[in-house]
């Protein structure tokens, strides 16, 4: 824990919202491996960038190349992949971008922490961020069908261990603002029903 250190204000949140013109918020992709999380997530950026709006994706396999790539899959390093996550998206949406995260984020006390740190407010005057949970409600067996790496499969020969659904739990979501559903929907239909949950919301214009 450092000490002696002091917090440098500086705009407000919500000063900055409105000259960038855009509100920062972050989108929390939840759910197993396979599930359509990284796919639902950068359809979603794509999308909203050709709206206009700054849109930038964090995903799994790509932060566990650098950012984290001291950590494996204990659960104590995966508190911490998620911890590090939440406060790197809080900060891209502190800056006004809509920050999509595609995590496993198996734990329901990490996904809360990152929930609380959203909330928090640094300065007088300031907005909490929006924190938008979206759960990608994909049976294991669909995901362990799809396979699309060959993990499930290690994962059964003992292969691989703490394999998340397999050797490691996968605790789903209680109150998840949106839950989407790859197997049964579109990407397409997965992406307009997070926008247009953004769009009821205020979010997005
Ligand atoms: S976590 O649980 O949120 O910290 O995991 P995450 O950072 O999203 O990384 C998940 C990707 O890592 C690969 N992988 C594993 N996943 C789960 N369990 C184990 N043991 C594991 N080992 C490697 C896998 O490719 C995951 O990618 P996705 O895109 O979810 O399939």
């Amino acid at each position: 824990m450092a000490t002696n250190i002091t917090w440098h204000p500086s705009l407000s949140r919500r000063e900055r919202n409105q000259l960038r013109n855009q509100r920062g918020l972050t989108i929390w992709l939840t759910g197993l491996s396979a599930s359509g999380k990284s796919t639902v997530a950068t359809a979603l950026e794509q999308h909203l960038l050709h709206l206009g709006l700054a849109a930038y994706r964090l995903d799994g396999d790509n932060v566990r190349f650098g950012l984290n790539k001291d950590l494996g899959f204990s659960e104590k390093d995966r508190n911490e992949n998620i911890r590090r996550i939440s406060e790197v998206a809080k900060l891209f949406a502190d800056a006004s971008t809509i920050a999509i995260t595609s995590f496993i984020s198996p734990y329901r006390a990490d996904r809360d922490l990152a929930r609380e740190l959203h909330a928090q407010t640094s300065q007088d005057g300031d907005e909490p961020i929006p924190f938008v949970e979206v759960f990608v409600d994909v049976p294991l067996e669909v995901a362990e069908q799809r396979d699309p790496k060959g993990l499930y499969k290690k994962a059964r020969a003992g292969e691989i261990k703490d394999f998340t659904g397999i050797s490691a739990p996968y605790e789903e979501p209680a109150n998840a603002e949106i839950t989407i559903k790859t197997h049964e929907n579109t990407v397409e239909e997965c992406v307009a029903q997070i926008t247009n949950w953004l769009s009821a919301k205020g979010y997005i214009k």
